[in-house]
């Protein structure tokens, strides 16, 4: 059985039909989009629509999906500038959408498993097993045992998850740890947009990788700049680089 997984797609709409395109060509038996569809971009509504016409296709929920589902600014006191900044981007972003549109957010699930066979599952998330990705996440620079205390027991041979848009496949222990993150834009350096693939083989062995796909930013990152979103260049310039606009604010 053969998976195909992307995430944080941040209402990018040319990244994400760059990303399904390669997707469509991997004749997966399942599409899974691990959270994040919304923020940190111009059009949410489009994003929520594509999605939703995808054939064969789970989602999940992310972190900010649910800052706009559940109108976080009104909850929650901004930290710093840059959570002041996501605020009042989140307050903007819910204005832009539609009552359907939102409803269908708020029913998304928090995990998924996969059991191609019995005793061998395929875990999920956006964040990490126990948490949406607002107060913790599996970031590349954590050891194994940070990692297996992230993990805090969840067995699955193999998990999937978004969020740190750095996408990786990583060993710990015997279990396989998968980023599939991110379409909109990346943090690790590299402004590809990408992908992941998980397939089942067997016997209880599984095969991942990570997958970039070439795309040409500069279109989509004047966009960006130019668009309702306050300091629009922050973005732009993520999208140029692949790299988070302000490393004070690095979020993990
Ligand atoms: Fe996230």
């Amino acid at each position: 059985m053969k998976f195909a997984l992307y995430s944080d797609i941040h209402a990018q709409v040319p990244q994400l039909e760059a990303v399904q395109a390669a997707v469509d060509e991997e004749n997966a038996d399942k599409e899974i989009v691990v959270g994040d569809l919304i923020m940190l971009g111009p059009d949410p509504g489009a994003v929520v629509d594509n999605i939703r016409e995808r054939r064969d296709c789970d989602v999940i929920v992310g972190n900010l999906d649910l800052w706009v589902v559940n109108k976080r600014w009104e909850t929650h006191e901004p930290k710093s500038p840059h959570q002041a900044w996501m605020f009042e981007m989140a307050k903007q972003t819910r204005e832009r959408m539609t009552e359907d549109q939102l409803h269908w957010l708020r029913l998304l699930p928090f995990s998924m498993t996969y059991m191609p066979e019995p005793g061998h599952e395929f875990l999920v998330f956006h964040g990490t097993p126990h948490e949406i990705g607002d107060e913790s996440a599996l970031p590349a620079r954590l050891s194994d045992d940070e990692v297996r205390q992230q993990l805090d027991g969840a067995t699955a041979e193999i998990m999937a998850h978004g969020h740190i848009h750095g996408p990786s496949v990583r060993n710990v222990g015997e279990q396989t740890i998968v980023c599939v993150a991110a379409v909109g834009m990346s943090w690790d350096g590299d402004p590809r947009p990408a992908y992941a693939v998980v397939e089942y083989l067997g016997d209880g062995r599984w095969n991942a990788e990570v997958k970039r796909v070439e795309f040409a930013c500069e279109e989509q990152a004047s966009y960006n700049e130019n668009s309702w979103i306050e300091h629009g260049d922050r973005i732009a310039g993520m999208i140029r680089s692949g790299t988070f606009w302000n490393p004070s604010h690095m979020p993990h």
